[in-house]
């Protein structure tokens, strides 16, 4: 009897960081464990020189790059490099974990409907660089985090998953955020499954 051999087509991801890259650990470990078993990351990049993300992701022997914002004169030619430097890699996906600089239209559009954030709030509550923080000001009793497709505006677009965390009352940013981290980890990863899934049952 013939050996059909279904050839196992992966989604190529390519992560931006900004930070120690605890969350795109996590995803390390998914795709490491088979977790994520039809998810290649392409590379790992960020916007400035020594972040811990790409240090973890070149130990894990992932191919990365550092696209520094205060090598280039203005914003525009920073989003041009970063654009062309994640085309390079033909990602299905880019996914923004813990990337905290605004990319412009240039990048919008070359990713249009492929470009992934995570923030660390119910949005659109709490959008921006302090989302922790705002919810823990304002005294919400409940925050969470959001997993969307990220368009041209601050933490906007449609939202893929979502969960709710509590504050509790002894809560403080930090306290606060790792929960959050926690959750949003898993949700990264579930979205991640689920876009493969639906890359891999179209071919
Ligand atoms: C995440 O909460 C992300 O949503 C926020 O920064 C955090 C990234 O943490 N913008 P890490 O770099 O993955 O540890």
């Amino acid at each position: 009897m013939p050996v059909v051999n279904r050839r196992m087509v992966a989604m190529r991801i390519v992560v931006l960081v900004s930070g120690t890259g605890s969350n795109l650990q996590a995803v390390i470990d998914a795709v490491q464990a088979g977790e994520l078993r039809n998810v290649d990351i392409a590379a790992v990049g960020a916007d400035k020189k020594g972040t811990y993300g790409v240090q973890r992701s070149a130990e894990a022997g992932i191919e990365t790059f550092v696209v520094n914002f205060k090598d280039y004169a203005d914003r525009a030619e920073w989003n041009h490099a970063l654009t062309q430097k994640c085309l390079s890699y033909a990602p299905d996906y880019v996914i923004s974990s813990g990337f905290m600089r605004i990319v412009g239209e240039e990048f919008i559009n070359a990713f249009d409907g492929t470009y992934i954030n995570t923030h660390p709030a119910l949005l659109p509550s709490f959008p921006g660089a302090h989302g922790v923080r705002d919810a823990l000001a304002y005294g919400v009793k409940v925050t969470g985090c959001t997993v969307h497709i990220a368009d041209a505006g601050v933490d906007t677009g449609p939202i893929l998953r979502q969960e709710a965390v509590e504050i509790l009352p002894d809560d403080t940013e930090e306290s606060l955020h790792e929960r959050i981290k926690v959750v949003e980890r898993r949700l990264l990863i579930a979205t991640l499954r689920d876009l493969a899934n639906k890359a891999e049952a179209a071919h």
